[in-house]
């Protein structure tokens, strides 16, 4: 087998660009490498599924409960596994090289992107958030909402994140994308801005390229990244865009990587890299219902690799790509909103 486990039981320094903006360590402050849990001996399939509901049709009690879970986690002791800060290093340090891949012929920094990894870490990293999140708010059932860049009502920044009081504010983005600027799904940071309805309409063609078009497996999830390979084979047309251009997007102008949502080191500092990834995830779910051919990878590299995360409970949990290609496994679904891109071929 070629599936992948990470040698985490060392957490190198991580690489940075030399003009990174901040000094950063991102291996996790209490390593426990040498215990951990497997998470299918002791997931149940719970009873009630979590709905992931979109930001703009939150209700005033959602939206208290996610301000005060993020109000929670920042304000954990930094060097606690659940607290706000180690979540955004775990982001850190699968992506800038502080683990390396066991292989006898190779030495290889890992990074979780570009790759049929893609998709699936992401997709437990936030699991255990929202799991994190629930447990401090005492609410079990508490569900991680989503951005919906891709539906009309959702394609500027949430309007929670720009409020100064909310622990969901942060600084460094890009001052002239807040709201009720337009998102450009497709931006690069030389992007003219287009008028607001104009935009609108390149975006759901953006997202019917992206989604629609993506007619096989590693069209949409990426490329296979097996022992062995390097890292990093090619992204599905999703990462591509919107993920990557909606980092950039949002992250500051100043900054020389973008920084914090700009840039991998930093990204997931910024509690807006949620509700971003949190749409991701629902990307994935939805595709696979798009028709013939879009099904997950069968391959048994992609289904038996793994990856740690720390729970709710700060214990540390092995996870295999295999348990979690169903989210009603993982205990949620998302609610359904209107797809006005699969109305809108380009
Ligand atoms: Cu791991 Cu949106 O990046």
């Amino acid at each position: 087998s070629r599936s992948i486990s990470l040698n985490i039981s060392e957490c190198f320094p991580v690489e940075l660009p030399s003009d990174a903006i901040t000094p950063t360590h991102c291996c996790p402050s209490k390593p426990s490498f040498s215990k951990f849990l497997d998470f299918k001996d002791f997931a149940s399939p719970s009873a009630k599924l979590r709905v992931r509901k979109p930001f703009h049709l939150l209700d005033e009690e959602d939206i208290a409960k996610f301000e005060k879970g993020i109000a929670l986690m920042k304000a954990l002791p930094d060097d606690d596994p659940r607290s706000f800060i180690q979540q955004a290093k775990v982001h850190c340090a699968y992506c800038n090289g502080a683990y390396h891949l066991s292989h006898p012929f190779q030495d290889t920094k890992f990074d979780i992107h570009r790759s049929w990894f893609f998709f699936p870490f992401h997709r437990w990293y936030i699991y255990f958030f929202e799991r994190i999140l629930g447990n401090l708010i005492g609410d079990p059932n508490f569900a991680l909402p989503f951005w919906s860049w891709d539906s009309i009502e959702g394609m500027q920044m949430p309007t929670y994140f720009t409020n100064l009081n909310s622990s969901l504010y942060h600084k460094l983005r890009h001052q002239k994308h807040l709201p009720p600027h337009v998102v450009d799904l497709n931006y690069a940071s030389n992007s003219n801005y287009v008028p607001s309805h104009k935009q609108v309409s390149y975006n759901l063609a953006t997202m019917y390229k992206q989604m629609v078009l993506a007619s096989t497996t590693e069209l949409f999830m990426g490329s296979p990244f097996r022992l062995g390979d390097n890292p990093r084979p090619g992204p599905g047309s999703v990462e591509a865009a919107p993920h990557n251009t909606v980092h950039t997007w949002v992250g500051g102008a100043e900054t020389p990587h973008h920084e914090d949502m700009g840039t991998f080191y930093t990204a997931a500092r910024d509690p807006i890299f949620y509700g971003h990834h949190s749409n991701l995830d629902r990307m994935w779910a939805i595709w696979k219902t798009l028709g013939e051919g879009r099904r997950d990878y069968s391959d048994q590299d992609w289904l038996d690799s793994e990856f740690f995360f720390y729970d709710e409970n700060a214990n540390f949990v092995r996870v295999k790509v295999r348990d979690c290609i169903d989210t009603k496994n993982l205990g949620y679904v998302y609610q359904d909103v209107d797809l006005a891109w699969l109305r809108t071929p380009p």
